[in-house]
This record gives structure tokens, C-alpha cells and sequence, in this order.
């Protein structure tokens, strides 16, 4: 089997590796200018033919838009070929009972396949598919993690703050959410991080503990409980905006659509973005967001605080965060495939 490199959660990072992979995707970000991928510069021209020849395989699970699209369409702007199952489980031996060891065993060897990308509900299903891959699994989103996710949301705060160290960062919202989880552990690796968390209280949708001890343990200052998410961001550099993840949420057959209503009502009063959030935020701070929104960040902020403008200037800065997916999508498979990647593991 070897030492093949794999991306299954955010833990795994290391300094080394965060730095590396911002410097690659800035490098990308650059040559490949005003997301025209068509380019001039012989570098990037060098890079639309990095791949060819190779395959990724994309094991989906579960719905996706951006996580899908900046996999399949990194490997395609080098040069490479995507196959794959939207509908992995249903539609492969996996309905028979295959496993998913005997299944990355034999896709990692189909000709030309050079990397497995897959989504999957079960934390184990990655980790599985891994142990008898001949080529790097990509963890593309499980129960609890999503570590491109939080590449793409450091390589952001960087774009726009220039810096990702010495931040105040303040989460709101669902945060028993996968995305939430993998940014903050891969926040663990920069210097001088507080970190300020909120969540609707009376749904019960704080950090885990296992997420909050371990942010400790490296030396995260950690304040639970926020009331006030106006008065909270007035010192925030970073403000990390969650939807609710309803469809992670106990089903009680009991529940009446009316309960939902008002969970959802609550959510949004304690823990969306309004106006007033907004201008209370310090004009350098930036409201993220993984994305897909809902009413927690409401469009009719967009036009005023400039959700639409492409440079990093304006305070909105979640529709940048999810174009940064393109290049940092081409610099995890990049570095994946040169062996750099392994080797910053080291
Ligand atoms: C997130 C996810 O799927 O976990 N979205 C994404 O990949 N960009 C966040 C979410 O669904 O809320």
C-alpha cells in the first residue's frame, strides 16, 4: 500500500502544510486572473496539461454543489478526466454489500485513476476506502468533517485580511455542522486565535466537546454561550456564519411543522446576520460563510455591504470564499500529485 497521502480530516494538518497549500492557491489565484481560466501565462499553460491522462473518481453520497464542482472542474483545468457515482452507494456494489475497503481496492486501480473524492455521511466511510487505495482519498464532507472546506475558508481570511494569525473569529449558528468543526481545527494551527461562539439555546447546537477541548489543548482561547452576536462582533476579524443543518436535526414524529417554524425563528433571532451586525463589525472584518445560505445571512444585506464586489474590499465576503474553491481545489490536487503534499505531512 505504501504511503500514499490522504485528506481526511483537519486535525492532520500541520503549519507547514496550511502555508504551503494559501501560497500554492494565491499562486493559481493569480496567473489564472479575474476567474478567466483561460490564460496567456506559459506557467498556467504548463499547469492545463499537469494531469493529463489521469482520472479522478468522484463517490458521492450526498447533494453538492460547490464541493462537486471545484473537484471536478480543478481536474479538468489540468488536464484531467472525472468519472464517478452521484449516487456512490446506491448505485454501486456497495447495495450488494460490498465493502468499501474491497471498493477502494479496486477503483484505485482502474488505468489512469490518480485520486478518489468522495462524500459520504459516515465518518468511516472515508478512513475505510483509504486503507486500500493505491491513490489519495479525498474526504469531499463526512458526518463531522470537511477538511477542503476549511482550506478554502483560511486561504480566504488570508486573501482578505492578509494574515491568519492574531484573529478574533466568531461562529454563529449551527455549530455541530461539519463545516464549523473543520474550520476551527484547522484554525488550531494559527498563533494567538480567540475564538467566540453562538447558537440558538434552546436547540442545543453548541461545539461538541470534543472540538472545544481540543482547541484548548492548543492554546485557543474559547468563549461559549455569546449572547449578543451584535455586541460580540464589534472586536471580530472574522465573522463565520452557519445555517441550520436541519437535515442533521433528530427527527420527532411528534413535531409539529409548527415547532420547526418556531425553532427556525428563534435560530434566526439569535444567531442571524442583520444590519445592525453588520455595522457594528470593524470595517476590516469579514463575514464568511460555507454556503448554502439561508435566512441566518438575508440577501437584502448583499447590495449594501457588497456581496457582489470581486475584490477583497468589501465586508460580504462569502461569494469570494466560495470562488476561492478554484484555485485551491487545483492546488490540493496539484500538491497531491507531485508528492508534495506527503511530504509536508512528514
Ligand atoms: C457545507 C457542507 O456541505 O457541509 N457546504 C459546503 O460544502 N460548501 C455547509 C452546509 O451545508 O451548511
Amino acid at each position: 500500500m505504501g504511503k500514499v497521502p490522504h485528506i481526511i480530516n483537519a486535525i492532520e494538518f500541520n503549519r507547514n502544510l496550511i502555508d504551503a497549500v494559501l501560497d500554492r492557491a494565491a499562486k493559481i489565484k493569480c496567473a489564472f486572473k479575474n476567474n478567466s481560466w483561460i490564460t496567456c501565462d506559459p506557467i498556467a499553460q504548463q499547469r492545463m496539461h499537469m494531469l493529463e491522462g489521469r482520472t479522478m473518481m468522484l463517490l458521492f453520497d450526498q447533494p453538492s454543489l460547490r464541493t462537486y464542482g471545484l473537484f471536478t472542474t480543478a481536474m479538468r483545468a489540468l488536464g484531467g478526466n472525472v468519472d464517478g457515482w452521484q449516487n456512490f452507494s446506491r448505485d454501486t456494489s456497495i447495495s450488494k454489500g460490498e465493502s468499501l475497503q474491497d471498493t477502494g481496492r479496486v477503483i484505485s486501480h482502474y488505468p489512469g485513476v490518480s485520486v478518489l473524492v468522495i462524500r459520504h455521511p459516515d465518518d468511516r466511510a472515508a478512513v475505510s476506502l483509504a486503507r486500500y487505495s493505491s491513490v489519495p482519498v479525498i474526504n469531499a464532507g463526512s458526518k463531522l468533517e470537511h477538511p477542503t472546506q476549511a482550506l478554502k475558508d483560511l486561504f480566504t481570511i488570508r486573501e482578505e485580511l492578509r494574515k491568519i494569525d492574531n484573529l478574533h473569529v466568531v461562529v454563529t449558528g449551527d455549530l455541530t455542522g461539519r463545516a464549523v468543526r473543520s474550520f476551527l481545527c484547522a484554525l488550531s494551527y494559527c498563533n494567538s486565535i480567540r475564538v467566540s461562539l453562538i447558537s440558538p439555546p434552546r436547540l442545543r447546537l453548541e461545539l461538541p466537546r470534543d472540538v472545544k477541548s481540543f482547541l484548548e489543548s492548543r492554546g485557543i482561547q474559547v468563549m461559549e454561550n455569546v449572547r449578543s452576536l451584535a455586541n460580540v462582533v464589534k472586536d471580530a476579524d472574522v465573522l463565520y456564519v452557519m445555517r441550520p443543518q436541519t437535515e442533521n436535526w433528530p427527527v420527532n414524529s411528534r413535531a409539529k411543522v409548527q415547532d420547526r417554524k418556531e425553532a427556525l425563528i428563534h435560530y434566526f433571532d439569535h444567531c442571524g446576520v442583520t444590519h445592525q451586525v453588520v455595522e457594528n463589525l470593524p470595517a476590516h472584518a469579514r463575514v464568511l460563510h460555507p454556503l448554502p445560505r439561508t435566512d441566518e445571512l438575508p440577501t437584502y444585506l448583499d447590495e449594501k455591504y457588497g456581496a457582489y464586489v470581486p475584490e477583497p474590499t468589501s465586508q460580504l465576503a462569502f461569494f469570494r470564499q466560495s470562488d476561492n474553491g478554484g484555485p485551491m481545489g487545483i492546488a490540493i490536487l496539484e500538491m497531491l500529485h507531485s508528492g508534495e503534499w506527503a511530504e509536508l505531512l512528514k
